[in-house]
């Protein structure tokens, strides 16, 4: 395959991440097609420009829908806020490009669904920025999980929680408005721990859940109007697995002192493998030996043991960072465009992940138990 030209659109946080694992993925792999970074979209074009020098792009434009049809372009990267993703990404594949997209797929579950229907059939591939699932020690705690280390597993507890929202006086910004952000910390963190609660316990069947919008109207910056929150600021859920399982599943971007805890445990009928991001190269693994005097949890440190982290790095317990997770994503990518197979998550299984948010939602406004919905029907 001859290399593949890369579009990205936006150079904020994700931005960044994006470009810096499309320049580094060859150099940690090895084992991925070429890639060129071909073009760069911001607004104003003249921001656009001054990142394109810095990231190392090609040319630079103000204008996505040029990025988007760019004959050089194979590739295209959507960084941008949630309102955007569906409709540069639906424009994307009609221009057969395959796409990488951030979470959440789209505002609304029918957005996503329009997603996942114009990448079905394109020819294109597709992949979700559900960079979590790229962790080596998370994709070990799966292995362990299915080779029966704690035994069956029989219930999952979990918790995504950041303080960005914490504070009253914080400015009122696009994530306040549904109909800019859609889902308020469902879509912004619930649906990662979705992704990995799913990995670990397989999908879930029904939710029953209740949120709450802590600081229902936030300051205007430079003003003293202040505006109302739309969406939620805590989702919390009691969620039944297909399996029969249960769960726990909270988030929350008003918890003081949390600054990007995603913890997870899974309990097995001989122990339980508890996972904290914030200590994002570490598991903590309990195992019934039936000796009391040695009875407690062990630390697993990441290291070259747990693939891909020997790519990175050859001595264990260096650690990996959060930028290097979408290195990871960057590779699967990649390989899946150049084997000709599905990436994980694409489009079709993150609807599955989407499908999760938006029926706690649900659930949470109809004040009661409702299905998941493989299908979109009305459960009311
Ligand atoms: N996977 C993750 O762990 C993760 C983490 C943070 C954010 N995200 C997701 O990434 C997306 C972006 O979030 P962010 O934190 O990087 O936001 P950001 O505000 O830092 O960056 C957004 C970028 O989009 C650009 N932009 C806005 N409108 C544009 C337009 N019309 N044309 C071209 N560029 C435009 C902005 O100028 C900016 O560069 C969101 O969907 C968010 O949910 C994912």
């Amino acid at each position: 395959m001859t290399s593949l030209g890369i579009g990205l659109i936006g150079t904020g946080f994700m931005g960044k991440a994006h470009a810096l694992a499309y320049r580094s993925v060859n150099a940690v792999f090895g084992d991925v097609p070429d890639v060129r970074l071909e073009l760069l979209c911001d607004q104003p074009a003249d921001k656009a420009g001054d990142m394109a020098r810095q990231f190392g792009f090609s040319r630079a434009t103000g204008d996505w829908r040029e990025l988007v049809s760019d004959p050089a372009v194979q590739i295209v990267c959507i960084t941008t806020p949630n309102k955007m993703h569906a409709q540069m990404a639906i424009a994307a594949l009609e221009c057969g490009k395959h796409v990488h997209c951030e979470k959440p797929m789209g505002l609304t579950l029918d957005e996503a669904m329009r997603m996942e229907a114009a990448a079905e059939g394109s020819g294109c591939k597709t992949i979700v920025g559900y960079n979590y699932l790229a962790n080596p020690i998370y994709q070990h705690a799966r292995k362990l999980v299915r080779e029966g280390a704690i035994g069956v597993p029989v219930h999952f507890r979990g918790f995504v929680d950041e303080d960005y929202q914490a504070d009253p006086e914080t400015a009122w910004t696009w994530r306040a408005i549904r109909a800019e952000a859609g889902l308020g910390a469902l879509g912004d963190l619930g649906c990662h721990l979705v992704s990995l609660m799913q990995g670990l316990m397989g999908a879930v069947a029904t939710v029953v859940a209740d949120v709450d919008t802590v600081h229902k109207m936030r300051p205007v910056e430079g003003s003293a109007e202040r505006r109302p929150v739309e969406n939620e600021d805590i989702a919390n859920a009691l969620v039944r697995f297909e399996n029969g399982t249960t769960g726990l599943f909270s988030t929350s971007r008003t918890a003081w002192g949390r600054k990007s805890r995603i913890g997870w445990e899974v309990h097995g009928t001989t122990g339980m493998i508890c996972f904290e991001q914030e200590r994002m190269n570490e598991l903590q693994i309990y195992q019934n030996t039936g000796n009391k005097g040695l009875d407690g949890f062990r630390t697993i440190l990441a290291g070259p043991a747990h693939p891909p982290y020997g790519n990175f790095c050859p001595a264990p317990g260096h650690q990996l960072g959060f930028n290097d997770l979408k290195t990871i994503e960057v590779r699967n990518f990649l390989q899946a465009i150049a084997g000709g197979h599905r990436a994980h998550p694409d489009f079709k299984t993150a609807l599955e992940l989407e499908r999760v948010i938006h029926a706690i939602d649900r659930s949470a406004a109809l004040k009661r138990l409702v299905s998941v919905n493989r299908a979109p029907v009305d459960d009311r």
